[in-house]
């Protein structure tokens, strides 16, 4: 999947607002997050040998393509250059996981020798009984990370836990670190390893218990003058996280803690940008020290925070023989921030850009657009034969709220990262089909219990009626094709019983016309999503409003996106969208 469709580079700079002036300058004030939306678990790099380039990857969960590859130069603007984990073969597993918390859970990136390595780990079932089946941790390489393709197959390790980090001493002998599974035992385990078969040599040490939180995680070990430092996230990723530092002279311990600790946190802060943790830290080329966590933007009443944890960025000093020090996380923050500099390799998107896909002929999706678990690729067609310009998705038998562990066909669902609190995401619709449950639409999804769906839906009277539609059939024994908004939420069953958008949010299409909608949602501010609809060229009508605590919580973000189903019916009627738009809001909050 590479991006061969506009996308417009957004500046998220607060002081300078073209380019042309930008380049000459040194800006010294930028805006959190540096990758806003759905993006968590962040860890980052510099890289001397690759012009100073600085290389992120961050957590995908169950959002496939998986683990998102970033490159910038001025730390500022982040162009996604691919995916790790681009083809079903690398990891068919990633097809059966249960739940919204599972799929890839934080990877951390590291540069060695010429080439580019990956560790992370594909979760099965983050609460099942049986560890040994949990966690499947594994690692990838690639010495061109421009080139997705190149990125290779797993090599996969043994590990009861999860956050497992790479490292390399003096020797290059090579180690892992992790956080165990904390339900068994808190503890920071490393070992070293052979990254070429995953043998473990010599036994799994316990490093550090941490500082006595719950889930003591995300561990990254550094060796700098002749200390072993280790980097841990605890308290949990929500209202409490926190990162700890501890430090000794021999890599298997002990551990000392930093006597300053928590080093980095918003806990227990007024802070609009909470559950600061799960950091990396790296330098650039002048000795700065920076450092990256996840954070949500949500304040201390943590409520409405539908892009989930997001990668903030801070300053950071780290004097010779001491501890590091943080600058506490804030929106605006100043900084010796490298020159502006946007000359990155590659073909891709720049994070925070707005969208305008036409699906010309020729084209392919691009690498920021995201399934729920591996897809059926013939499902989606850019440009067909018989409808030019548009996308056709072919719905699926299962609909987006899904089985848990999905052994069946996959969903038909395609969209992008909600990253903007305020932006409108548009397309337009061409569906018909006779079938009672076809449907097909747009989505505002967390995940598969999490959801507000805007679309065409055909139903039998019968089957309208059984949905609690009452007063809306006409009468016969066919279907009527309606415009639903129907949310599904943490608290409802499937069919979102106890939410009021689904009683009202139905309105029944013309009966003669060939169904051609467009469809729209509105991020209109941070608690409230607004979804209107327009039928043959008509005015917007608004049809309801999405309150957006509905769809915050959870490891994930949300994705905007287009679907297409049965609705637990096999349904061969194509759907096809054209003109897809997504425009985001810039402003700094
Ligand atoms: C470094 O930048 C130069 C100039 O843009 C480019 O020609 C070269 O390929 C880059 N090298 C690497 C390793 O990225
Ligand atoms: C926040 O407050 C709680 C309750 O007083 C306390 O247990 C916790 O240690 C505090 N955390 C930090 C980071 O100050
Ligand atoms: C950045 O950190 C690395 C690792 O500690 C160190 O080797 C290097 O000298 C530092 N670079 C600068 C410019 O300070
Ligand atoms: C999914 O996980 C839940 C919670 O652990 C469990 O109750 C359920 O049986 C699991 N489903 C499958 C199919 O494994
Ligand atoms: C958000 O927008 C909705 C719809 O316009 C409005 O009712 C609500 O008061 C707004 N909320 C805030 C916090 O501004
Ligand atoms: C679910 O219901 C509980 C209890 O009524 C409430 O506290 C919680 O906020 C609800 N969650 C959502 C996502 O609506
Ligand atoms: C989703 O599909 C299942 C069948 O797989 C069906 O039982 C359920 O009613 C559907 N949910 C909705 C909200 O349509
Ligand atoms: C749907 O189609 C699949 C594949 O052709 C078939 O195996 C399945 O039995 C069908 N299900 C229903 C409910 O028609």
């Amino acid at each position: 999947m590479h991006n061969t469709i506009m996308s417009l580079c957004t500046l998220r700079l607060v002081f300078f607002a073209t380019l042309t002036i930008a380049q000459t300058v040194f800006a010294t004030s930028y805006s959190n997050p540096i990758l806003p939306g759905f993006h968590p678990d962040p860890s980052c790099i510099r890289v001397e040998e690759w012009n100073n380039t600085y290389f992120c990857a961050t957590s995908s969960f169950n959002a496939v393509p998986g683990v998102p590859v970033f490159a910038s130069k001025d730390l500022q603007h982040f162009k996604q250059i691919g995916n790790v984990i681009n083809r079903e073969s690398q990891l068919p597993g990633l097809s059966n996981t249960n739940g919204s918390t599972s799929g890839i859970w934080a990877p951390t990136i590291r540069y060695h020798d010429g080439t580019f390595w990956v560790v992370t780990t594909l979760v099965y079932d983050h609460l099942a009984a049986d560890d040994k089946s949990r966690w499947d941790n594994i690692l990838f390489h690639t010495k061109n990370p421009y080139d997705e393709s190149s990125w290779s197959d797993p090599v996969h390790f043994e590990f009861e836990g999860y956050d497992t980090s790479p490292f390399w001493d003096n020797s290059g002998k090579t180690y892992i670190v992790g956080g165990h599974a904390w339900r068994v035992q808190r503890m920071i385990k490393g070992w070293e390893m052979d990254y070429s078969t995953g043998a473990i040599i010599g036994g799994i040490h316990d490093l550090w218990a941490g500082m006595g939180g719950i889930a003591p995680e995300a561990p990254h070990l550094f060796h700098r003058d002749g200390w072993y430092y280790l980097m841990i996230a605890e308290g949990g990723t929500g209202l409490g996280h926190e990162v700890n530092f501890a430090r000794s002279k021999d890599i298997w311990g002990p551990y000392d803690p930093d006597p300053s600790n928590p080093v980095l946190t918003a806990a227990n802060t007024t802070n609009y940008f909470q559950t600061v943790g799960h950091a990396d830290i790296f330098n650039d080329s002048q000795g700065n020290w920076w450092t990256v966590a996840l954070s949500t933007r949500s304040g201390p009443e943590y409520k409405y925070y539908p892009m989930g944890r997001e990668t903030i960025l801070t300053t950071a000093k780290w004097e010779e023989g001491q501890f590091p020090t943080f600058t506490p996380v804030r929106g605006v923050e100043n900084g010796p921030l490298p020159r502006i500099n946007t000359d990155v390799s590659g073909s891709g998107y720049w994070v925070g850009s707005d969208d305008h896909l036409n699906f010309a002929p020729h084209t392919s999706l691009p690498s920021h657009y995201v399934h729920n678990r591996w897809p059926d690729p013939s499902a989606y067609v850019i440009s067909s034969k018989e409808r030019p310009n548009t996308l056709r998705l072919t719905p699926s038998f299962y609909n987006l709220t899904g089985p848990d562990a999905r052994t069946g066909t996959p969903q038909t669902f395609i969209g992008r990262r909600q990253e903007h609190i305020e932006f409108t995401y548009e397309v337009n619709l061409d569906f018909t089909s006779d079938t009672d449950g076809a449907e097909a639409g747009i989505t505002v999804f967390l995940n598969q219990g999490q959801h507000f769906d805007l679309g065409i839906v055909s139903l039998t009277d019968t089957s309208a009626k059984a949905a609690g539609y009452t007063g809306t059939g006409k009468g016969g024994s066919g279907v009527t094709q309606y415009i639903r908004l129907r949310a599904i939420t943490a608290n409802s069953t499937n069919e979102g019983s106890v939410d009021p958008i689904s009683r009202t949010g139905i309105v029944a299409l013309p009966r003669d016309a060939r169904n051609f909608v467009k469809l729209s949602v509105k991020g209109v501010n941070h608690t409230t999503y607004e979804f209107k609809y327009s039928t043959q060229g008509s005015a917007w009508i608004t049809i309801g409003y999405g309150d957006s605590s509905q769809v915050s919580g959870g490891f994930v973000g949300t994705i905007l996106g287009m679907f297409a189903t049965g609705n637990g019916h096999n349904v061969s009627d194509p759907a096809y969208f054209s003109a897809l738009s997504y425009i985001g809001n810039d402003k700094v909050f």
